[in-house]
């Protein structure tokens, strides 16, 4: 398993953070998912993560010398979102984001990947999510494949 990163720390955000959270959410899936529909300009995206994301969702950063490098989201039991920023990958802050996750949301989580984001499905899959079912794109606003995910307090643990 992957050290903690000592040097990181998991905290709220806030709404002072809406324009670091949006550049770091742009710059990921555009080096993580470059094949994505773009439905949104960068402007409607800072707007979005401003005035809604930030507002109804609950966001957690990951933080290092004070700059954010992950942050997630939560609505209830739904994990919304979860981005790091680009270079900082498999350093645990992934890990570290989805255990705050999970402490918010102790009994069940569930979240929707893309079927082409093998990364991240590698990376739930070994955090103990399961495979509900998968769509053609129907359901997502880019139409593109995704799969839905499952996480429960009572599902195995073996390996973690
Ligand atoms: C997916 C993502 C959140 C993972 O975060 P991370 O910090 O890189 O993951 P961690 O370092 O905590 O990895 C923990 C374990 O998950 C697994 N894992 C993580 N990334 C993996 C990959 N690319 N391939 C296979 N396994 C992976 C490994 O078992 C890893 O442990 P190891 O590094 O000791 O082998 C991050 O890579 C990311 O932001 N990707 C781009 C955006 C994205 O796709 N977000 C998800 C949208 S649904």
């Amino acid at each position: 398993m992957t050290p903690e990163p000592s040097s990181i720390t998991i905290e709220r955000a806030s709404p002072r953070d809406a324009g670091e959270i949006a550049a770091l959410y742009l710059a990921s899936r555009a080096a993580a998912l470059p094949y994505l529909h773009r439905c949104h300009s960068d402007a409607e995206v800072r707007d979005w993560i401003a005035t809604v994301m930030l507002a109804t969702g609950e966001t957690w950063v990951a933080r290092e010398a004070g700059r954010i490098l992950g942050f997630v989201t939560l609505n209830g039991e739904e994990l919304d979102q979860l981005y790091l920023l680009p270079g900082h990958s498999r350093r645990g802050i992934g890990s570290l984001l989805l255990a705050k996750a999970k402490e918010r949301s102790p009994e069940r989580l569930s979240l929707f990947a893309f079927q082409r984001n093998t990364d991240a499905r590698a990376f739930y899959e070994r955090h103990g999510f399961r495979l509900v079912d998968v769509n053609d794109g129907a359901r997502n606003e880019e139409g593109e494949p995704d799969a839905l995910y499952e996480w429960g307090a009572s599902f195995p643990t073996e390996g973690l």
